[in-house]
């Protein structure tokens, strides 16, 4: 990926790794829209880097995503990145009341959202490439993140595929995998041993004038690497310390 004078659209860019990577495309003189929920996000992302362009949607509403894509193609019809980074994280056991409403939102968000979005940005004529960001528990899960860690190993091999699908296209696809980052992710605190979002921006940026497709960061490129005993283990190891 050419990492200047594009604009991209990132989902979830008002907090954490999706705020991290629009800041980074700022700098690298893109053109950035983020999209939002919450409004208090949007005011302090607004405030630190006033020349994003924004825009409030809740991917979780197909409706939404579909208006979200028409207004690309309206007010931007040059956009030619996607970056679906937008994810929720929920600590929860099977044995919980409500487990399976709280699952289908995680699947809604974190799996139907992307795909969808790949598909209707993928028919745009400028879009040039697709960015997943997935996690080093695509490799190996959480189980007190049972369902999350599901999601994105879904989003993982999605990405793999959706790579092969859009060659012909000549639609880029990168996948991002971060480790653990200290971010809300979860809730406050849940991630504030992890280390800052910066580390982690400074190495995509560094393997994408690479000309890499898939980035990697800290014990995420040990899980992406490893074979599946040494990830069993790992299994083990992480899941016993939890
Ligand atoms: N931090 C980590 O340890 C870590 C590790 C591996 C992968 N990741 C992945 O990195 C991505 C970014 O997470 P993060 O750590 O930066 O956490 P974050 O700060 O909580 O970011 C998630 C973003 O997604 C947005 N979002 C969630 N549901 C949405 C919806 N229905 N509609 C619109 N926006 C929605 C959130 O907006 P609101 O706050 O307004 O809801 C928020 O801006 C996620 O895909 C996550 O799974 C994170």
């Amino acid at each position: 990926m050419n990492i200047t004078g594009n604009k991209i659209l990132i989902t979830g860019g008002a907090t954490g790794i999706g705020l991290g990577l629009a800041a980074r495309f700022l700098q690298e003189n893109n053109t950035v829209i983020i999209c939002w929920r919450r409004e208090s996000a949007l005011q302090e992302a607004a405030a630190s880097f006033p020349a994003l362009i924004t825009h409030k949607t809740d991917l979780s509403s197909e409706a939404e995503r579909v208006a979200l894509c028409n207004w690309v193609r309206e007010e931007h019809p040059d956009l030619n990145v996607l970056v679906n980074n937008a994810g929720i994280q929920q600590w929860m056991s099977v044995t919980d009341e409500d487990f399976f409403t709280r699952a289908k939102e995680e699947i809604t968000t974190n799996i139907e959202a992307p795909i969808h979005l790949a598909a209707l940005f993928a028919k745009l004529p400028s879009v040039n490439t697709i960015i997943n960001v997935t996690s080093g528990l695509s490799f190996v899960p959480l189980a007190k993140v049972a369902v999350y860690s599901a999601t994105k190993a879904f989003l993982h091999s999605f990405t793999l595929s959706l790579c092969h699908m859009l060659k012909q296209a000549n639609i880029e696809v990168i996948e991002l995998i971060p480790p653990a980052l200290n971010t809300d992710l979860g809730g406050k605190g849940l991630h504030d041993h992890a280390p800052p979002v910066s580390g982690f921006v400074d190495a995509v940026f560094e393997q994408l004038k690479e000309g890499k497709t898939t980035a990697t960061y800290a014990s995420s490129e040990t899980r992406a690497k490893a074979g599946p005993e040494e990830n069993n283990a790992f299994f083990e190891q992480m899941n016993n310390a939890f």
